[in-house]
């Protein structure tokens, strides 16, 4: 048995191997940019600008969603997605506890409360059965988050709402393009909001959004919000009034040129990673030592981020080890050469920044998400590249050495758990 690189042995991934570049820049991607350049039309305002509605366009069709509008990123996405639908101060909004902060952000910004509930052990998407215990009086909407690329259970959710008449805001930054029981993230809920920074898998060169809905009125509220609150016409002088609250969330040409080309591969990517990924998958799942991130037979998944869970009874150790475990595990692979991190390291109602302004009252012990966040690391971004195969199949190899090591780890975890007991 090869020695772990973390006790000297040779890392699973020789050092040295370059990482897998995230996104990919090919020449297209440079023609348009430069294209932009050009043509000195920088911004929606540019005569003649053609970029930013082309995308809309297109991605208001691969989504199938009636109305597209591109924004300056994921969360002013989601802060409009939310003002538009008509949710202000005091208004409470439905979250999952496990995420990226931009999506609690986003209420906040607009004087909404966030109201956080647990996630499902399997999906890490929010657990509907908490949805009767976390609505009020005040609860305005639902924000749904398809985390990792994974969509959460979409008809359970709406279904919810609709009998309520909440409003319902797909948190879709990391799941472009990723079909739901045949429809397609970004569509299914009033409206979605997506994520085009450069770690994404629709990436632009930089920071960018985009917002979908099938309501016309809707999109012209947010049209109005990312345009400083103006209605402008289609044609003729702008009349430099501000007729709703709005910022100043506009896209400009290059990153949409950009992202129009990376769309152009998306579907490819995506399907060559699907590859790449379950194949790594596959073999994870042999090992019996992790949980591999779940796939359902009724909705694809983005694989933006792959969340692997550790078993401490696999290990021969307490779930009160798993902590622990994870964190000897996560140094294991790193000594092998594999990039893994905690990614959130806190429930979302935990983050400084919510202090006092969420609805911790009624929430909600969490303890699913405090179970994964103690229990899981992730990797991302280097399988996004579809060249990633060779270094996934070392990934793969690193894991079942780690794997294969687990009494020496286990004693490791043991060590350091005994030390922790109070004296
Ligand atoms: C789930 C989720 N929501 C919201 C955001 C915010 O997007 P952005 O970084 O473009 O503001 C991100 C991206 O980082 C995200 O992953």
């Amino acid at each position: 048995m090869p020695k772990l690189a973390m006790f000297g042995g040779r890392p699973a991934v020789p050092r040295g191997t370059p990482p897998p570049v995230w996104p990919v820049v090919t020449d297209d991607d440079n023609e348009a940019v430069l294209g932009v350049l050009r043509s000195g039309r920088f911004t929606a305002a540019s005569a003649g600008e053609q970029e930013i509605r082309a995308l809309e366009r297109e991605w208001a069709q691969r989504v199938g969603a009636a109305h597209c509008l591109a924004v300056a990123n994921g969360t002013a996405a989601l802060s409009i997605a939310l003002a538009a639908a008509g949710v202000g101060p005091g208004d409470e909004v439905i979250v999952p506890a496990l995420s990226f902060v931009g999506t609690a952000l986003a209420p906040v910004h607009l004087g909404a409360v966030p109201v956080f509930v647990d996630v499902d052990p399997a999906t890490f998407t929010l657990d509907t059965a908490q949805l009767a215990t976390a609505v009020s009086g005040r609860t305005a909407a639902v924000l749904p988050v398809h985390l990792h690329g994974l969509p959460a259970d979409m008809d359970e959710v709406l279904a919810f709402a609709r009998h309520r008449g909440l409003v319902v805001v797909e948190d879709a930054a990391q799941s472009h393009g990723v079909a739901y029981r045949g429809r397609v993230t970004g569509s299914l809920g009033d409206l979605g909001a997506f994520s085009l920074n450069v770690s994404k898998n629709l990436p632009t060169c930089g920071e960018g959004g985009l917002i979908t809905t099938g309501d016309p009125a809707l999109a012209e509220r947010a049209g109005m919000m990312r345009q400083f609150g103006e209605r402008l016409p289609d044609r003729g002088e702008r009349p430099y009034v501000s007729e709703v609250l709005g910022w100043n969330a506009k896209i400009n040409a290059v990153q949409a040129a950009f992202t129009r080309t990376q769309l152009a591969r998306l579907d490819e990517t995506q399907r060559r990673r699907e590859q790449n990924v379950r194949r790594l998958l596959a073999s994870v799942a042999q090992l019996p030592g992790f949980i591999v991130p779940a796939a359902l037979p009724d909705r694809g998944h983005g694989w933006h981020i792959l969340r692997f869970r550790v078993r401490p009874d696999a290990f021969g150790l307490t779930p009160r080890q798993a902590p622990v475990l994870r964190e000897v595990v996560m140094r294991a692979l790193r000594a092998e050469g594999v990039p893994v991190s905690r990614y959130q390291t806190v429930p979302l109602s935990e983050q400084p920044v919510f202090a006092g302004r969420a609805a911790h009252g009624r929430a909600l012990d969490l303890p699913v998400t405090r179970a994964v966040l103690d229990d899981s690391f992730v990797v991302q971004r280097v399988h996004l590249n579809p060249e990633a195969r060779p270094l996934l199949d070392l990934v793969a190899e690193a894991l079942a050495k780690v794997w294969e090591h687990r009494d020496l780890l286990a004693s490791v975890v043991g060590a350091r758990t005994r030390d922790r007991e109070p004296a």
